[in-house]
């Protein structure tokens, strides 16, 4: 598994849904969590690692410690009430930008046993469920910036990538 950084158009592309008993999925969930910790990331998605199928996990290093394994994620509740997140992508590395998530989400997924899970995030997990749960249907967490925000965004990240010094905005 490779880290696919921005603009690799696998990025923008849709995952597609984990057949039930799909065993083979277990082992790159197994991978999956081991890169998180490696990259002290708090959620990652299969997409930014190529692997163009619905799986995410997560921990955001809360009390008790959870690492959640999940196949086919979806969002089937979002509050109203919506929040400023500061946010990193491991596929749009150096820079971090403030978007508009919903404060609460409900979130369906199958577990390990391929059991159906319901969970229920707020602030922080809320806002890491629908920024890798975004991943799945090719969206990135850019996408939710204004035009002019996001390419402000991007010609930053281009010169970041080519080893020129940036300033985040607002820092
Ligand atoms: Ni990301």
């Amino acid at each position: 598994m490779e880290l696919k950084i921005y603009p690799d158009p696998v990025l923008a592309q849709k995952c597609a849904d984990v057949e039930m008993g799909d065993v083979s999925v277990l082992s790159i969930l197994e991978e999956m969590s081991k890169k998180l910790y490696e990259w002290e990331g708090a959620g990652l998605a299969a997409k930014p690692l190529g692997v163009l199928k619905k799986l995410v996990v997560i921990d955001i290093r809360a009390e008790p410690a959870t690492l959640y394994k999940m196949i086919n994620p979806k969002i089937v509740w979002a509050s109203e009430e919506m929040m400023d997140s500061k946010e990193g992508c491991l596929s749009l590395p150096g820079l971090r930008d403030t978007v508009i998530r919903h404060e609460k989400v409900r979130v369906e997924y199958f577990d390990v046993n391929f059991e159906k899970q319901i969970i229920e995030g707020e602030e922080f997990l809320a806002c890491c469920l629908q920024h890798e749960i975004d991943h799945l249907s090719g969206k990135l967490y850019i996408d939710h910036l204004s035009r002019l925000k996001r390419s402000r965004f991007l010609s930053k990240f281009k010169k970041s990538q080519r080893g020129e010094e940036v300033e985040e905005d607002g820092e």
